[in-house]
């Protein structure tokens, strides 16, 4: 047993999403979540920028005394996930190899697609991973950078005109390329199953990534016997710009009606 908390941090308010997962498989677990609200979006950064702030992101969090992080950004798991495993002292869990894992699990076809962010994407991560696993998978990456700002306006309901149409559009070639399983490799997706999920059809699986992510977290902490044990965990939320923008759309992408503690720190000193 554990009791000390599991770190979370992402570009913005979207890595909620994962936690999101990670309440739902382990209850009793307390959760300090980062989201860099103030420096978001993540996804058209260069490497550099990226991994400045995700040290400042990971700096913060050390001060938590946490066992383990949780990286919900697909954009810095793609781009730096191995500088910051060899930095740190504590298992750093990234979105990339928990997904890839999961999606060559259920592809049949052998024939994968990946949604995801600019940077995500022109990384290759999601393509090298495959290839360690499975040569022979076909894999169909392809950036929408137009979904996360729409699914931050609360636009990602189906029957919203501006979202399907921009969905639509985006997603017209992997349904050309006839893969069987979609890997929705960014924080804000999982807010678009039902639109992304009607566009592909019954027949394309959709791979949640913070829900890999949490699987993959509960499996090595119970593997390590950390798992913590009190009848209910906590989420303490702290954020890089004003936390009222935060509260309005946490409780959406939380999925829980709650409010959770949101405080704003400087994260420029980290
Ligand atoms: N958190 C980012 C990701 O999952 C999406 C938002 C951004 O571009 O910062 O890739």
């Amino acid at each position: 047993m554990n009791q000390r908390p599991i770190g979370v941090f992402d570009s913005g308010l979207g890595g909620l999403t994962a936690v999101r997962q990670l309440r739902r498989l382990m209850p009793s677990e307390n959760i300090i979540y980062f989201g860099d609200t103030a420096r978001v979006p993540y996804g058209n950064r260069s490497r550099d920028t990226l991994l400045k702030y995700a040290r400042q992101d990971m700096g913060f969090l050390r001060g938590f005394d946490l066992k383990a992080v949780v990286i919900a950004c697909g954009t810095v798991s793609t781009n730096c996930l191995e500088d910051l495993q060899a930095e740190s002292s504590i298992p750093v869990i990234g979105v990339v190899e928990p997904a890839v894992r999961r999606a060559a699990e259920i592809s049949s076809a052998r024939r994968v697609g990946l949604a995801a962010t600019r940077a995500s994407v022109s990384s290759g991560a999601y393509e090298r991973a495959f290839r360690r696993l499975d040569p022979a998978l076909e894999v169909y990456p392809l950036a929408c950078p137009l979904l996360v700002p729409l699914v931050e306006e609360g636009r990602c309901r189906p029957g919203d005109a501006v979202i399907e149409t921009v969905a639509a559009e985006y997603l017209l070639p992997l349904r050309e390329r006839e893969i069987d399983t979609l890997v929705l490799g960014c924080t804000h997706y999982p807010l678009l199953t039902d639109v992304i999920g009607a566009l592909m059809g019954p027949s394309v699986a959709l791979v949640d990534v913070g829900a890999e992510a949490a699987r993959a977290c509960r499996d090595l902490l119970s593997c390590r016997d950390e798992l913590a044990q009190r009848p209910a965990g906590s989420v303490s939320c702290y954020t890089s710009d004003r936390a009222v923008n935060f509260q309005r759309l946490a409780a959406t992408f939380l999925g829980e009606d709650a409010a959770v503690p949101i405080q704003q720190i400087d994260i420029t000193k980290y």
